[in-house]
């Protein structure tokens, strides 16, 4: 045993002691999160992407809508009032790479789904200051162009290797689902058994062609909708 004033007087003596105090700190905070599978909590509601919601998203990356919206409505009162309930982990756990940003020059988009019709979204990305004479917001009118999905499966499956839950069966009907979901002619039955609370609809206004303002109206509409705030309580959140 040493005395204490033994390791007070030896300075390598000290280091040394030191170095493994922290590092036995360090190891039990670390090694854990090596052995969960996730360190988030998992919500009820929170599904994967549909693959036409999934191409929207990506759309609203290709496009840098991030630069000017932020997807986390944080936990203070101002934002609770003007967005509603606070952002959780889960509902951007399948997102790679996440949206959450960092910057407001328009407002936050992570509580928009179902605030606006479908016809204000694809009118407002056609021509903001049509609908908000005030808008900064850039026009996106070119993204009534037929929308590029023949590898969306592909893109199902990449994602399925960084952990989102993709089956097999989702991956091999994505195209149709996508089309599915663009129609609201369409038999949805197997589609809608895929993924729960995902809306049908001619998003754009026309169901007859498939075009990126489908994708992305699609994307935004469902943004915050998957939980049910208002008809459950903190607890029942928690499936676990
Ligand atoms: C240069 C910054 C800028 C960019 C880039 C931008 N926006 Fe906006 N956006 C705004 C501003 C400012 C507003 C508020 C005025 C308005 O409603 O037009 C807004 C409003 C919105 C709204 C309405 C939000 C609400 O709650 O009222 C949506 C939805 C939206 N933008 C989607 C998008 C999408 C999708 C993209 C990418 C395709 C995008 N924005 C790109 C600045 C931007």
């Amino acid at each position: 045993m040493f005395k204490h004033s033994t390791i007070e007087k030896n300075l390598i003596l000290m280091g040394v002691l030191i170095l493994i105090t922290v590092s036995i700190g360090g190891l039990a905070q670390i090694v854990p999160l090596f052995v969960v599978e996730t360190t988030i909590e998992r919500v009820q509601g929170v599904r994967p992407y549909t693959p036409l919601e999934l191409a929207g998203r990506n759309i609203y990356v290709r496009e840098g809508c991030y630069n000017c919206h932020s997807q986390q409505v944080r936990p203070f009162r101002d934002e609770l009032e003007r967005y509603g309930h606070y952002s959780l982990a889960a509902e951007s756990m399948y997102d790679h790479p996440f949206q959450w940003g960092s910057k407001r020059t328009g407002p936050d988009v992570a509580r928009v789904g179902g605030r606006y019709s479908d016809d204000w979204h694809a009118q407002h990305l056609r021509s903001p200051r049509a609908v908000v004479p005030e808008s900064i917001m850039p026009a996106y009118s070119f993204l009534d162009r037929p929308l590029a999905y023949a590898d969306i499966s592909s893109h199902l499956r990449a994602l399925r290797t960084t952990g989102v839950p993709y089956t097999d069966e989702m991956i091999a009907n994505a195209r149709a689902d996508l089309e599915a979901q663009a129609n609201p002619e369409a038999d949805a039955t197997a589609f809608a058994a895929r993924y729960a609370n995902a809306r049908q609809g001619a998003f754009d206004g026309n169901a007859a062609v498939v075009t990126e303002m489908d994708a992305l109206v699609a994307y935004l509409q469902m943004l915050g909708t998957l939980v049910r705030f208002r008809d459950v309580t903190p607890e029942q959140l928690r499936q676990q």
